[in-house]
Formats: structure tokens, sequence, C-alpha cells
């Protein structure tokens, strides 16, 4: 559901020190995609007039991943409500309420976004909105201070906060929604006079009570405000984030022998009656068909697989890799850039790359596409019912023609015609009795030595 006059301000400016990481935090991967990318989506759900992301340190790599929003800077981060102070002008004239978001807290569902916009919608004495969790450790977290009637009084930050606040295990996530019109006069009213010297966006709650308006509490559950600091954190979040891909993949038909060792991409796509065994890992752009079965220790990353097609174990799917429906694909081979049609079969150990495989041919053990020259790719294309014996070679550009047949070892270079044969190997040769002959004499020559040597 769009909603029309809310704008959502980002606050990523941060160095995210404790990654130790050139890569800006924000940018750290989560199930193959950045983490403000899936805060992004969430917001673009939610339906907002304007995204405006706040960026400090390392500037650069964040505004090329922000497109379409808009970027301010923040040069001296001199605290939450200072950095949310740079989204003036943006929105002098944005009318609507604003939802503050933490580029490194990014699994905040919609729906947790949009219970904030009804609370604060009950009724119009309210000011602003905060998402509140109790988290199993309180740790360093700001307390809500929460009084009687279940308005919120103040955040207590835990460096300002006494022995009593700190008791308290209801914590502050860090996102509000704030009323447009009032948000940046009540930024102007705070002060930096706090343990840390900056400017806390969190007062803004004492400060609306004092300007007559009521702050609320919206509850969350820990694993939706799940923030990222450290790359303990980053490992954590990509726990949750793979336990909610699982559930998602066993509930829409999906198998999953032993789920935990399944690794999805945030777009992975699955039919149903797929199964899925152990240690199989999914990058960027997968599609699935229903009735497939990836075997043992597959690595699959933008590659379509079509109905009822097997794969694995150990094998290797590539990014414009194609399957065929029913085509097998087995152990230890990779296929990069290859459209195989229906029930082709790669069984064992090759290497297919800028290919076409017609319908029903049947590749080798061993069989390599040599599709590149050091500086240029080639193509390779086969045609149906096509025969490639085990250990070809097929130097790219080339071409086996419908129902050809290629012999075992061969190393083709020129193209095959259609229900041919083609054999491109040294011939054999056969010498009757050489191998015993050869046996006595080269025993009798190093009996000899060794008499002379002793
Ligand atoms: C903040 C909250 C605290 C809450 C916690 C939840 C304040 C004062 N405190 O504390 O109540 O429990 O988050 O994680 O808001 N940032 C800027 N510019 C700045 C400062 C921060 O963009 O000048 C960004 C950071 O990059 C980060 C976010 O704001 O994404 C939070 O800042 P951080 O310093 O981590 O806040 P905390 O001290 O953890
Ligand atoms: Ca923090």
């Amino acid at each position: 559901m769009p909603n029309n006059n809310l704008a959502a301000i980002i606050l990523a400016a941060g160095k995210g020190t404790r990654m130790k990481s050139k890569l800006h935090k924000v940018l750290h991967p989560v199930g193959g995609r950045p983490m403000l990318h899936h805060l992004l989506e969430s917001v673009q759900e939610l339906g907002t007039d304007k995204t405006i992301v706040v960026v400090g340190a390392e500037r650069e790599q964040v505004v090329a991943a922000a497109q379409g929003c808009d970027l301010v800077t923040q040069d001296e981060q001199l605290g939450t409500g200072h950095a949310v102070m740079m989204a003036r002008d943006v929105l002098k004239d944005h009318t609507g309420d604003v939802i503050v978001l933490y580029g490194d807290v990014p699994f905040i569902p919609t729906s947790v976004m949009q219970a904030m916009i009804d609370m604060r919608h009950v009724s119009d004495d309210t000011g602003l909105v905060v998402l509140g969790f109790r988290p199993n450790d309180p740790a360093r977290y700001g307390r809500l201070v929460v009084n009687w009637a279940g308005e919120l009084e103040r955040i207590a930050e835990y460096k300002d906060a006494s022995e009593e606040e700190r008791a308290i295990d209801l914590c502050n996530s860090g996102m509000m929604l704030v009323d447009g019109q009032s948000l940046f006069g009540w930024l102007d009213q705070l002060s930096n006079d706090n343990a840390a010297g900056e400017y806390y966006l969190t007062d803004l709650v004492a400060v609306a009570r004092a300007n007559g308006r009521k702050a609320l509490v919206v509850e969350a559950a820990e694993e939706d405000v799940l923030g990222v600091n450290s790359r303990a954190d980053l490992a954590y979040a990509e726990a949750c984030f793979q336990t909610r891909k699982r559930c998602e993949a066993m509930e829409a038909g999906v198998t999953l022998v032993d789920p935990t060792t399944v690794y999805f991409s945030y777009d992975t796509i699955l039919g149903t009656d797929v199964t899925i065994e152990p240690g199989v890992f999914f990058g960027p752009g997968a599609t699935i068909e229903d009735g497939v079965t990836i075997k043992a220790y597959s690595h699959i990353e933008g590659a379509k697989v079509r109905k009822g097609a097997t794969i694995g174990p150990f094998a290797r799917l590539r990014p414009a890799a194609d399957i065929g429906e029913g085509a097998k694909i087995g152990n230890f081979v990779e296929i990069k850039k290859a459209k195989l049609d229906a029930g082709v079969k790669v069984s064992h150990l090759s290497y297919i790359g800028d290919a076409t495989i017609g319908a029903d041919a049947n590749i080798g053990a061993g069989t390599i596409t040599c599709n590149y020259d050091g500086f240029l790719k080639f193509q390779t294309t086969i045609g149906a019912g096509a025969f490639i014996g085990s250990n070809t070679s097929l130097v790219a550009p080339v071409m086996v023609g419908d129902g050809a047949l290629v012999g075992a070892g061969s190393v083709i270079t020129k193209d095959v015609e259609a229900d041919a044969l083609a054999v491109a190997r040294g011939k054999q040769l056969g010498k009757a009795g050489f191998a015993a002959k050869f046996r006595e004499e080269q025993s009798a020559k190093k009996a000899a030595m060794k008499k002379k040597g002793s």
C-alpha cells in the first residue's frame, strides 16, 4: 500500500570502523545483496515520496549504490539528530510524516514500519512514534522510559542513564516516525549537552512532549531490528536471513534435506517439488523450476534450471547457464553461458562454456569446450541428438551437426556435419610381443649394471 506524503531518511554517515573494511558498512552483502538495498526494498514497498540517504565517510561508494534516492552529506558526525538535520533542505516542501531509519539496520519489515504509521495517526496529538524492542542483552542501547499511561517520556542514552534507567529492558532500535511539519523545528531545540557531546535524535521525544505532543512506542521483534556493527554481527544477520529463506522455501513446497546447510540468495526463485540436498549454495539470479533435484554440494549462480532436471552432486552452474527440461548435469561439471535443450546429458567432469546444445545430446565424460584464446571468447554449437565421445576438446568456434558422432579423445577444430562421424586423434599402433621383449632386454641390462657395481 503506497503511503503518499511519507519521506524516509536513512542514516549512513558513520564509517563502520568496527567492520575493518574498505567497503562501506551498509554495502556489505547479506544473502548476496548490499544491506542498504534490503532496506531500500522495504522502503519502496512502503511507498515514499522521497527517500534521503545521509552520507559522510566513503561517500562515493554509497552514492553509487543509492540511485533513485536523494543524497545529502553530513561532513562531521555530530550525532544522529544532527544527521537528520542534513535533510532539511530536501524536505523543505514536505508536509507528511518522516521515518528515520539506519542503513545498518536493514531488515525492518514493511509491516512494522506501517504499524508505526498507523499508531501515529490514531490521534493527531501523537507527534512521534519510536520503534522499541526487548533484546536478550540490552547492552548499551538507549532505554525507553514509558509512563503509567503507556506514553514514552524520554529516551535515556546508555552513557547518560541512571542505574534505574539502565534496568529498563525496553530499548530503542533507533527507528522513529515523526510528524514532518514539526520535525525540523524540534531538531532546532536539541542540545549537545550530554555524555557524548552529540545531538541525539533520541532527545526529540522529550522535545515533542515539551511542545505538547505525545510520543508512543511500537514494539518489534529483536530479529527485525538487527543492527550490524561488526563482522560477527554480519554473520549473525546472514544466519537470520538464511533461516527465513529456508522456512519460506519449505513452506512453498521445496524439500531441504538438511536446511541449515543450504544457502539462498535474496532473489532465488524456486518451483514446487524441488529437492535440494545438503551443502548447496545459491548466488544471485538463480531460477529453479518445478520438480528439479539439486544434489549435494552444488554451486548455482545466475542460472536457470528447467522442469525436472537433475543437477550435481558437485556441479557448478555459472551465470547464463540455461539447463533444459529433464536434462542431467552430473558431478564435477561446470556450465557457463550455455543453453542446453531438453534431455541433454553432461554427466561427468566437463566444462561447457559459450555453447548451445540441442535436445537429447549426450556429452561424454571429460568433454571441454575450448572457448577462450586468451583474448576473445568463441561459441560451440552442438546439434540435437549428437554424441560427443569422452575426453573430447571442442576448439571454438566450432559446430557439431544434429545426430553426429565424435570419437573419444578427439580434438575437434573443424565443423562436423549432421549425422557424420568425426575422429581427430593419433592413430593407434600395434606391435605384437613388443612389451615382453622390452621387459626382457631392460631387466637383463639392469642386472648387468648391478653386477658391475658390486
Ligand atoms: C543509537 C541511539 C540509541 C539506540 C541505538 C540503536 C541515538 C543518540 N542513540 O545509538 O538510543 O539504542 O542507536 O542501535 O540516536 N549516524 C550518522 N551520523 C551521525 C551519527 C550516527 O549518520 O552523526 C548513523 C550511523 O552511521 C548509524 C546510525 O546513525 O547508522 C546510528 O548511529 P550510532 O552512533 O551507531 O548510534 P548509537 O550510539 O548506537
Ligand atoms: Ca550503533
